[in-house]
Parts: structure tokens; C-alpha cells; sequence
């Protein structure tokens, strides 16, 4: 039941993209520059709830255009009704709808579809990682050196030490690929699927890798904070890989002197 209900409201926000993407719809601004909420966000948003709604009206949502919708249950939807707004606004066909269900603390289930790209990427605890129903496994890569690496940068930028600048920089400089693709849950599920080796961003929101986190662990991969500890989505810094190249990107992250160039 809750599988479908996960997959059902999945597909009713990625109607809603497909909709709406390419077309004439309004787009306002969030702090920041240029951060936009366009009127997809919400319908798609509005699409997701009303099915969880229709099935479960007792548990809780938190969502990225409506904050949380507080019940007294142990099941919680985090959903985040497009991620990659700047692509879709931009008609960059690399955006997606991203929904994890957390019980008790734990997130249990996880959806990501990319409409426009017909990828839908699913993982349920114990279960491993698909892809349209096919069963997916992180790469094998043993290196940072050999590897593709993804990251993305926030809407505000944060100027700390080694800060997102600075790690991009560092990775650059020794002439390592560094995607930015722009859609934080499709980071994750392309190092589930191999496309990536490793993936790593300063300051996320729990709805951007709620379910991304889970497909990466359910596809062999490995998932931490930017301190190398156990993942927790409430808290901003990731890392995702392979498992392989984990601990030398947790190097390259920190700076270590061993790998300055
Ligand atoms: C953003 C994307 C982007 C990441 C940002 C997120 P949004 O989500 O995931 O890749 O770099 O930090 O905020 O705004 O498109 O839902
Ligand atoms: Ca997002
Ligand atoms: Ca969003």
C-alpha cells in the first residue's frame, strides 16, 4: 500500500513537469538571486499531496513549498516537488520529483523521476535500488584520480573553509571531471546507477536527498556527512559514492596536505 501510494503521488507531480515544462507559467523569486518557484512547483506539489491524502490522511508531510504539515504519526512524506527548478525554468530536461518516507526516524522508502528523461529510480530499505524496474549497482572506479564526480553549489553562497569553491577548486586543479548537473536527488541517483563515482554538496535541505540517500545505500553505495560520520538528512553536507573512493573524497573534502597539488 504504501508502495503505491509512493510511486502513485510520484507520477502525478511528474505529470504536472511534463505539463507544464516548456510552456508559459509564472515564476517567482525566494531569497537569493535567482531562485525561483514557479507555478509547476506548486502544482506539482498540490498533485503529490492530494494523492498521500487520499490514502494516508494521517501522516505527516514535509514539503519544499509548504513546510511541514504536522500529524501525530510515525510515517513522514518528504517530498520535494521539483528539484532542479533553475533547469526546468530554464527547459534543461534534467529536473525530477523526489518523495522519501521516513518511520521512526528512519527513511524507509525513496522515489526519484525524471519525466522528461523517462528515469524513475526507486529504493526500499533492504530491497536494493532500480531503475524502471531494473536492478541498479553503484560503479566500481577504486580511485578519485579515475573517477566522474558530481557536486552542486547553494543559492546563497557560503564562503567557509573548504567551502564548495574551494573543494571544487582543489578537485579542478588536479584535473579531476566535476559535473553540476543542478538537481541534488539526480546527483545521487546517478552515482547509484554508476554515472557518477562520487557526489558531494555543502548545504542541502532534507528534501533534496531524503530519497537519493537511500537509492545510493540500497545500490552497494555509501553515504555520509562532509565529517564522515553516518547520514543524517536534517543536517546540510553529503557525500555519496561508490563506497570505493569514500574515504580519499573524504580526504579531498578536508584538505588534507596529502592530496594538495
Ligand atoms: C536545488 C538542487 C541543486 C542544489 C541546490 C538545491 P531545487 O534544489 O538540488 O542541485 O545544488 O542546493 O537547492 O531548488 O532545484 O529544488
Ligand atoms: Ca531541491
Ligand atoms: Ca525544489
Amino acid at each position: 500500500m504504501l508502495k503505491q501510494t509512493l510511486l502513485k503521488a510520484t507520477e502525478a507531480g511528474a505529470a504536472e513537469l511534463q505539463r507544464y515544462f516548456n510552456t508559459n507559467y509564472q515564476v517567482f523569486n525566494k531569497e537569493g538571486v535567482n531562485n525561483p518557484v514557479t507555478e509547476a512547483d506548486h502544482a506539482s506539489e498540490r498533485a503529490i499531496f492530494e494523492v498521500i491524502r487520499n490514502n494516508h490522511p494521517d501522516h505527516f508531510i514535509l514539503s519544499e513549498e509548504s513546510g511541514e504539515i504536522i500529524q501525530d504519526s510515525t510515517y513522514k512524506w518528504i517530498i520535494d516537488p521539483i528539484d532542479g527548478t533553475i533547469n526546468f525554468a530554464n527547459n534543461i530536461p534534467i529536473c525530477a520529483v523526489s518523495i522519501g518516507i521516513e518511520q521512526a526516524g528512519e527513511i524507509i522508502m525513496g522515489a526519484v523521476y525524471n519525466p522528461m528523461m523517462n528515469e524513475f529510480f526507486f529504493a526500499q530499505r533492504g530491497f536494493g535500488a532500480t531503475l524502471n524496474n531494473e536492478r541498479i549497482h553503484v560503479s566500481s572506479k577504486d580511485s578519485v584520480d579515475k573517477s566522474c564526480l558530481a557536486t552542486g553549489f547553494p543559492y546563497t553562497y557560503l564562503d567557509s573553509p573548504n567551502g564548495p569553491l574551494q573543494v571544487f577548486d582543489r578537485l579542478i586543479r588536479r584535473g579531476i571531471p566535476v559535473r553540476r548537473l543542478g538537481s541534488a536527488a539526480l546527483d545521487l541517483c546517478w552515482v547509484a546507477c554508476g554515472r557518477f563515482d562520487g557526489f558531494y554538496e555543502h548545504k542541502l535541505q532534507a528534501w533534496d536527498s531524503a530519497a537519493g540517500f537511500l537509492i545510493v545505500e540500497e545500490a552497494g553505495g555509501k553515504v555520509t556527512d562532509l565529517e564522515n560520520h553516518p547520514y543524517n538528512p536534517y543536517q546540510p553536507g553529503i557525500i555519496a559514492t561508490n563506497g570505493k573512493i569514500h574515504e580519499e573524497l573524504f580526504g579531498w573534502i578536508k584538505g588534507e596536505n596529502k592530496y594538495e597539488v
